[in-house]
């Protein structure tokens, strides 16, 4: 039988399949499969193609593990909240991906880190593929960093842009974007495909490697999170982080989502203002709403995001329904999460939700993943069905568990700090656990069970019973 010179490879993640088919086996996207060229997928890339005898290797010098390290291992940009999600600085030799959607601000926030470095006098070169240089200069004049000594090109062939960059000093920080706009003479298939995007990215992540330059690979992110592409991208880089936010609001938050040389669970605040993005040192401000003290339904969460204290304005509506199944939406936060705090409030505190519909809501657009924040959703949701407000003065934490008890969670005590910081006087969260300080001067209510948040709010205050136990 003839040897097919094509196949079909799936563009979410990167399977492949002799026929075309419908729905992908491996990740159930549906209409995922492109017919590419077999030459230029699984098993080949600017590294060699299939079919060909293997060339005999040569021999690889191996080395101590301990021994001289060339340069200094980071690169750091100055822009404090870009070099807390790095974890310090940008890694010589890495590559890093950042994915966001379009408009985000991505672009910006490169040029700005890019003018920065130039500024400090690292070799930067800054390939744009989607925009021309024109557009790229406009935007670096109206951002006051025209000056800064950064090599331009508008440039999206991956062979003259790896030959312009061997050619000349070595750069030290080198941006591409974005990914998907490259294209590879080995490769044939259209530019964003996911072979011309993994070959792309695999010369450029050995670039990296090779010259010691740190490598940023600019991204698109589709409807539902994931990077544009294959997945594989994301695991051959050394780290990813994703520029988010809410493209109504100002503020944007650049979180790392992978990193092999720091923290993931660092996020890093901007603003984008007329004059670029301008780091917010201290977000609390941000994510708390305009607060109106008197409205039930709004909790406030004394959240962390890595190693940083956040308080969050955490909104339920709870309405009553006209539908025979009601509406449950969340934005901000997991739903499968919010469900199974309606099913302990339903199953434990006899609060029913039946017949309602629920919308929750994360204030300025700031995505919760911490399960710290169960006892504020909950607080959220009673205080909407009662009609009770909340108070102005008190933040809530804590880890709801399906049999209604409600747990401790880690930094207890840097949030109590926060949350008094910024004007909290009482904090409704879990029984302090065992090597905790209780230093913090804020009153700190404990709540043991989910159902006596449930009394508490109901009671409109603290209950006498809890009163009396607390200070007993
Ligand atoms: P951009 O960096 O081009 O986004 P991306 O590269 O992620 O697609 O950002 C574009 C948006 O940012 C655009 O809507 C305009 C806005 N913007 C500002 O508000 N202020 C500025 O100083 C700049 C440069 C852009
Ligand atoms: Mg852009």
């Amino acid at each position: 039988m003839a040897k097919r010179s094509t196949t079909f490879v799936c563009q979410t993640c990167g399977a492949t399949s002799p026929r075309w088919v419908g729905k992908c086996e491996s990740c159930g996207e549906w209409n995922s499969f492109v017919e590419e060229v077999a030459g230029g997928s699984i098993g080949t890339s600017v590294f060699g193609q299939k079919g060909r005898p293997m060339r005999k290797g040569r021999v690889v010098p191996l080395v101590a593990l301990s021994g001289e390290i060339e340069q200094a291992p980071r690169l750091a940009s100055g822009i404090a909240e870009l070099d807390r999600v790095t974890g310090g600085g940008f890694v010589r030799g890495s590559a890093l991906l950042v994915g966001g959607d379009p408009g985000i601000g991505k672009s910006t926030l490169l040029i700005q880190a890019a003018a920065t470095l130039a500024q400090k006098g690292a070799r930067v070169v800054y390939i744009s593929g989607e925009e021309a240089v024109a557009q790229v200069r406009l935007r670096a004049e109206r951002l006051g960093l025209a000056s800064a000594p950064v090599s331009l090109a508008a440039e999206t062939s991956v062979e003259d842009i790896l030959t312009t960059l061997q050619d000349g000093p070595a750069p030290d920080f080198v941006v591409i974007d974005s990914i998907q706009t490259l294209w590879s003479e080995l490769v044939e298939a259209g530019p964003g495909t996911v072979a011309q995007v993994r070959t792309a990215a695999q010369a450029m992540v050995r670039y990296a490697k090779e010259s010691g330059a740190t490598v940023v690979l600019v991204g698109h992110v589709t409807k539902d999170g994931s990077i544009a592409g294959p997945r594989v991208v994301e695991h051959m880089v050394d780290a990813v982080l994703y520029f988010e936010g809410d493209g109504a609001r100002h503020f944007r938050v650049l979180r790392s989502v992978k990193n092999r040389f720091g923290p993931t669970d660092e996020i890093g605040v901007f603003e984008m203002t007329g004059l670029g993005l301008k780091e917010v040192p201290n977000p609390s401000a941000l994510f708390m709403g305009e607060r109106d003290a008197s409205a039930a339904g709004a909790a406030v969460f004394a959240g962390m995001e890595g190693t940083r204290p956040m308080l969050v304005e955490i909104q339920a509506l709870v309405a009553p329904t006209s539908l025979g199944t009601p509406r449950r939406a969340v934005v901000g936060w997991d739903g499968n999460r919010l469900s199974m705090i309606l099913a302990v409030l339903e199953a434990h505190c006899g609060v029913r939700f039946g017949q309602h519909d629920v919308y929750l809501a994360v204030a300025g657009g700031l995505r919760i993943q911490e399960p710290a924040a169960d006892l504020a959703v909950a607080a959220a949701l009673v205080s909407s069905l009662a009609g009770v407000p909340l108070g102005h003065d008190c933040v809530y934490f804590g880890e709801v568990s399906l049999s209604g008890a409600v747990r401790p969670v880690a930094h207890a005590a840097s949030r109590l700090k926060e949350a008094e910081k910024l004007g909290f006087v009482r904090a409704v969260a879990p029984k302090a656990g065992a090597g905790e300080s209780a230093g913090a001067a804020i009153k700190r209510a404990q709540v043991a069970q989910l159902v006596d948040l449930v009394t508490r709010i109901a009671a409109g205050g603290v209950p006498e019973r809890e009163r009396r136990a607390a200070h007993g």
